[in-house]
């Protein structure tokens, strides 16, 4: 049972929610365009996590067969629930256990910088029929701000991030997450190396901001409350990574302050009061053949 992902680093909820809306199908035509995979058959996704995009990826070739690995139990479980007809399963990246030759795409999202490059690269090559596509997307730059009633801080905010944020980006780099970051210029090239012909690279803007009169009230709600479900998760994660340093009373006592915020920013959305929070990311899509 490997749980250190969903445990330590990103929760269930944040990812299941973040990329809902980073791949809702509002965004679709902008995917498709870049993907070009229409009329392919097998589709492998790499650390699926919760399972997201695979749910996306169903709904816009739902001819396809969509398969997901992920090394972590929790999140397969979780996208084995959500939607029972996409077949998920606890895997490796680095060790695949499909024959060769068996998908037509693979694809993934944020995992590359997290795999050592010739066995993200070479084990995909491996399980891909001659001609099929791979396809690597990552989030690059992007804008990241929070709502300025999500943004001030109480006395016991500030006492507490004081006494444990230290500790506990020294805890996060022990479990070496981004160890093989590469820029938009180090990617195409290494993906060359192992292969891939045709290589080309799109960027894709991703623009949730909730006052924005183009996004529905539910849409919007959606987007406060994945922030919101993201703070809570990367409070639950303190438990795991930084436990002799809190208690269970101050993990309820920070949720209620931010879940009080978070409560406070949809009323103001609900009463017209606009604080243009937003979460810009620029997406990039990298795209090889076999
Ligand atoms: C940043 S998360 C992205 C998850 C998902 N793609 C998403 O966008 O929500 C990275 C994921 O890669 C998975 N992962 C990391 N190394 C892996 C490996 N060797 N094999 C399978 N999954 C792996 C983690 O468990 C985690 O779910």
């Amino acid at each position: 049972m490997n749980t250190i992902w969903s445990d330590c680093i990103q929760g269930i909820d944040t990812l299941n929610l973040t990329r809902a809306l980073r791949f809702s199908d509002i965004f679709r035509e902008k995917y498709q365009r870049a993907f070009q995979i229409d009329g392919r058959k097998d589709i492998l996704e790499i650390g699926c996590g919760p399972g997201a995009l695979c749910r996306s990826l169903n709904r816009w070739y739902p001819e396809a067969n969509i398969y997901g690995i992920d090394r972590d139990s929790q999140f397969i479980e979780f996208a084995r629930q959500e939607a029972p007809y996409i077949s998920f399963s606890e895997d490796d990246a680095t060790h695949l256990s499909f024959e060769n030759e068996r998908f037509d795409v693979t694809i993934s999202n944020t995992v590359q910088e997290h795999i050592e490059p010739a066995k993200f690269f070479g084990e995909q090559y491996r399980v891909l029929k001659k001609g099929g596509v791979c396809l690597v997307l990552s989030a690059r730059k992007g804008i990241n701000i929070s709502a300025p009633c999500i943004l001030e801080k109480t006395e016991f905010e500030r006492e507490f991030y004081r006494r444990t944020d230290e500790a506990c980006e020294k805890a996060l780099r022990d479990y070496n997450i981004c160890s093989y970051p590469m820029n938009e210029a180090e990617l195409p090239l290494e993906m060359g190396k192992y292969g891939f012909q045709n290589i080309s690279t799109e960027f894709i803007t991703v623009n949730l901001t909730p006052n924005n009169p183009e996004y529905s009230p539910e849409m919007a709600h959606a987007m406060i409350d994945a922030n919101r479900r993201s703070v809570l998760d990367s409070i639950e994660n303190l438990k795991h990574i930084i436990p002799d340093l809190v208690t269970p009373e101050e993990i309820e006592t920070l949720k209620k302050i931010k879940n009080e915020k978070y409560d406070r920013r949809i009323s103001l959305y609900d009463a017209g009061v606009k604080q243009w929070d937003t979460n810009m990311s620029l997406i990039m899509v990298l795209r090889g053949i076999k």
